[in-house]
């Protein structure tokens, strides 16, 4: 097994890459594979960022990879820059992948807006990149949050058609990891958007720097009903907030949304949002004390990127080697 996903270096992270991201990526250390999680610091140039801001980014994002328990023993941390493969496989792929793939993507047309002429090229071919990231590794298996399906469709179908077109068996076609009530955390103020880091509320998410009080004080104010919790999963369907909120709960307590249920089936908001506040305050609060120290120690950081770098590099090497001598292409 090898596992490989990353975190793009823009904003600091919430609760949702958490549960959909983060915590898959330390659950799985206890799995036998090689691990490679990385820092999308090239995804994030797609769109303009300061050139200081993103190198603190870059360290705050490996932070969190470690206040959330991965361990840069067991898993190579790095920035996605540091290993000049990803750019160079990047190009090959671009002259695989066909442009009615990417026309299809639905998060350019979210981030490219209204006027597409104006978006860099770099947004439009960034699924490219990414499938990049993943087959150089020849990762079999991706955690991811939901909203990377389509992004790991077209992974698959790069890989397809490269081991078509040169008949070969040389790519993998990678398994994407899901699964469970924390692969899609919505935002708190409306149960209808995914909780995001460009939300403009600051109270529709939960920041992984956030201390207790602000946790609490959250999901106090956050959206819900009017009715009592069903006792049932299918009484969730129409209730976007209700479903969201018994899903963070199970997500964090590592238990089946029936479960919570079982426990709060017939009882109001006024129950749950306590007990749900402790659960998350329980589970994030040693997370953001451990990003806090790690925040003020950079060579700490430095260090394990540079470590991270070093291993990524050897693994990524003998495979761009491979691709270069299968396309033809000279060195
Ligand atoms: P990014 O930085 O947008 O998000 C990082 C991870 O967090 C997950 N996530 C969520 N999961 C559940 N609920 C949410 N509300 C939520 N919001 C975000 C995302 O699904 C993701 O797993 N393109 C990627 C970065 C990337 C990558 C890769 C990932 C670059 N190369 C190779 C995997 C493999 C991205 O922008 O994620």
């Amino acid at each position: 097994m090898r596992i490989l996903s990353g975190i793009q270096a823009s904003g600091s992270l919430h609760l949702g890459n958490y549960l959909g991201a983060l915590k898959k990526f330390a659950d799985m250390q206890s799995l036998e594979a090689t691990r490679f999680y990385m820092i999308a610091d090239l995804h994030a140039i797609t769109v303009w960022q300061d050139p200081e801001k993103l190198l603190s980014q870059t360290r705050e994002i490996a932070a969190c990879y470690l206040a959330a328990g991965v361990d840069p023993v067991k898993s190579a941390i790095f920035p996605q820059s540091a290993v000049r493969a990803h750019t160079e496989l990047a190009w090959i792929f671009n002259c695989v992948a066909r442009l009615g793939w990417l026309d299809r993507m639905t998060q350019f047309k979210d981030k490219a807006g209204k006027d597409k002429e104006r978006a860099s090229i770099g947004l439009y071919t960034y699924p490219v990149l990414q499938a990049a990231d993943i087959l150089l590794y020849k990762a079999t298996h991706v955690p991811v949050g939901e909203d990377q399906r389509q992004h790991l469709e077209l992974t698959r179908d790069v890989a397809k058609k490269f081991n078509h077109d040169y008949k070969v068996e040389y790519f993998p076609l990678p398994d994407t990891l899901y699964q469970g009530p924390g692969a899609r955390i919505m935002s708190l103020r409306d149960g209808l958007a995914k909780m995001s880091k460009s939300d403009p509320s600051d109270n529709s998410r939960i920041n992984l720097t956030d201390d207790a009080d602000t946790i609490a004080s959250k999901i106090k104010k956050a959206k819900s009903d009017a009715e009592v919790l069903p006792t049932e999963e299918a009484g969730l369907a129409e209730r976007p907030e209700a479903k969201n909120l018994v899903g963070i709960y199970a997500a964090l307590a590592g238990v089946s949304v029936q479960d919570v249920l079982n426990d709060f089936g017939g009882k109001g908001f006024g129950a749950f949002k306590p007990a749900l506040a402790e659960v998350v305050v329980d589970k994030m609060s040693p997370i953001s004390e451990r990003l806090r120290g790690l925040l003020n120690d950079p060579a700490e950081v430095d260090r394990v990127l540079k470590l991270g770098a070093e291993a990524a590099e050897a693994a990524a090497e003998p495979v761009v080697r491979d691709v270069k001598k299968i396309v033809g292409l000279w060195g």
